[in-house]
């Protein structure tokens, strides 16, 4: 096996060719925090929580660990201030849609006390999915389905059982396992004959 070497937050560090920063940080024992990151599926790059700075000779730029491959001689920076503000700004786009659950906890850990954005419609309560997406992924590539699907845009983007997609449902219930919001199972009456 083929290794590189780089450095992380200043630590030198071995890892797998191909590996991505992501899996080579955590090993090393940092902390970058992830919603769409999930060791049973292929990395999709959606959520952009886990952006480390990553710097060679004079220059620097923020890229997602979770689909970056190591090299060697790189220097990463897991918790840079660039880092940090780009996680602050994540965070306040969820925070109204996801105010509890891990938009919640990585409010707490950033410091973001209330978020400058709010919902259309001020009096919905909200839905507390942060689109992370594992669920529908999960469904298409290991369920082997589209019964899990994202349905609208923007503000009014949301998951859901697809209705006229009932006959793809294996009944794996991994959706509900997979949801970093445990928020899945309110959309559960969608397959009303599940057994
Ligand atoms: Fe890398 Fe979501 S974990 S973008």
């Amino acid at each position: 096996m083929k290794t590189v070497t780089l450095k992380i937050n200043g630590l030198e560090v071995s890892a797998r060719e191909g590996a991505s920063v992501l899996d080579a940080a955590r090993a090393a024992g940092f902390d970058i925090p992830t919603l769409c990151s999930h060791e049973e599926l292929e990395p999709a790059g959606v959520c952009r929580f886990c952006m480390v700075e990553i710097t060679r000779g004079t220059k620097s730029r923020l890229v997602a660990s979770c689909v970056y491959p190591v090299e060697n001689g790189l220097e990463v920076q897991t918790e840079s201030d660039r880092v940090k503000k780009i996680r602050r700004m994540l965070i306040e786009l969820l925070l109204p849609v996801a105010p509890s659950g891990p938009i919640g906890a990585l409010a707490k850990r950033y410091g973001v006390e209330k978020s400058r954005f709010e919902l259309d419609n001020p009096g919905q309560a909200p839905a507390n999915c942060s689109l992370c997406g594992l669920c529908v992924r999960y469904c298409e590539q290991i369920g082997g389905g589209d019964a899990v699907g994202f349905l609208g845009r923007g503000v009014s983007r949301k998951v859901a059982l697809m209705p006229d997609k009932g006959d793809e449902c294996v009944f794996c219930r991994k959706c509900y396992s997979i949801c970093n919001s445990g928020r899945f199972v309110e959309m559960a009456e969608v397959f009303p004959d599940q057994p």
